[in-house]
């Protein structure tokens, strides 16, 4: 039988989420900010990181896959949506729900660093150091976490709990 157990709670990410955005709005003395939501698991997370941005604020779209119905890397990244808009002189951040062995961000660094924008940084909800397979320089993070798989606020297990409020460790799926 699965079950699910709550690690981190809507209260506390909603809190954290603020902090992150005013640390974030400190960072940047001026000018506006373009986030780069990397799709699915992270719009949850962009949508209010977002809302409590106080400077101007695009948002913009990246589809990756990488992981396929499996638990665990296969070390293949593939783009399933580009952005829409050019990022040539921007400043970039880039959303992701969360970072693991970190493929996913070094690829996608490595991309958008070729479309020469002025800055980018990365913005994760969570981030499990246990994993890493490649060393990525996470500017923000919401929470470190164990080395578990959790769900929630946008994170799947085959595309299911997306929508649970919490984020929550899903054992025996
Ligand atoms: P990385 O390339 O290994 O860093 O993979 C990052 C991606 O793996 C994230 O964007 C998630 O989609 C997925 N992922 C990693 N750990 C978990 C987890 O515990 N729950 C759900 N998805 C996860
Ligand atoms: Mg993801």
């Amino acid at each position: 039988m699965s079950s699910l157990r709550v690690l981190i709670s809507e209260e506390q990410i909603q809190t954290r989420v603020r902090e992150m955005g005013a640390e974030i709005d400190r960072d940047y003395p001026n000018g506006s900010l373009h986030l780069v939501c990397i799709l699915k698991g992270a719009c949850f997370f962009m949508t209010d990181l977002a809302r409590s941005l106080r400077r101007e604020t695009y948002v913009d779209f990246m589809g990756i896959s990488s992981y396929g119905k499996s638990k665990t890397t296969s070390g293949e990244v593939k783009v399933t949506k580009d952005l829409d808009f050019s990022v040539e002189g921007a400043d970039l951040l880039i959303v992701e729900d969360i970072v693991d062995s970190g493929v996913t961000l070094t690829y996608l660094i490595h991309l958008l660093e070729q479309r020469k924008p002025r800055s980018i940084r990365i913005a994760a909800l969570l981030d499990k150091p246990d994993r890493r397979l490649r060393p990525v320089q996470v500017s923000y993070v919401g929470f470190r976490i164990p080395d578990e798989f959790v769900v929630g606020y946008g994170l799947d297990y085959a595309e299911r709990y997306r929508n649970l409020r919490d984020i929550c460790i899903l054992e025996n799926p």
